[in-house]
């Protein structure tokens, strides 16, 4: 561990809040490239997050294609199977990013993940899809998450 790492580690034992670049799978970014997933608050791998509360996504991506619009479609896959995952906010252009989208330039996508109080304490995959014009994928993302009470 070098001096940074102590330092930011030491901050995160402290209490701050620390977003850890999360391990995630590429599922087909078509339209862009990911370089760091982010979620806040977020301390194990794979991310435990707990009913009622809500955690900060910060997507870095940069973007193959020109697009004047951005879509986000959230699944949990559970046993295999896509189950729609409800955001607040669909928009992209509102969550961060600058539209119209451009050719080449590095975007950070900011949305919510809101965790209901409802859902089951399961072990699952969140699907996280940006989608340009043409319903390609401006980044799509496999990262695996533990629900807990
Ligand atoms: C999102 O993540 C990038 C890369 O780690 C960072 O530079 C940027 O400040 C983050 N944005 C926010 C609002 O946390």
């Amino acid at each position: 561990m070098d001096v940074r790492t102590g330092f930011v580690v030491l901050l995160c034992l402290m209490g701050f809040t620390c977003a850890d670049p999360v391990k995630f799978k590429d599922c087909g970014s078509s339209s862009g490239k990911v370089a760091i997933v982010d979620i806040t608050p977020c301390t194990s791998q794979p991310c435990e997050l707990h009913k009622g509360q809500s955690y900060s996504v910060n997507v870095t991506f940069s973007s193959a294609v020109v697009s004047q619009t951005s879509t986000a479609v959230v699944h949990g896959i559970i046993a295999g199977v896509p189950i729609p995952f409800p955001i607040p906010m669909e928009d992209g252009c509102k969550s961060g990013i600058k539209c119209p989208i451009q050719m080449k330039q590095q975007y950070h996508y900011l949305n919510s993940l809101p965790v209901k109080s409802e859902y089951p304490s399961i072990k699952l995959v969140v699907k996280w899809e940006l989608k340009d014009d043409d319903k390609n994928d401006l980044f799509c993302i496999n990262f695996p998450v533990q629900i807990v009470s």
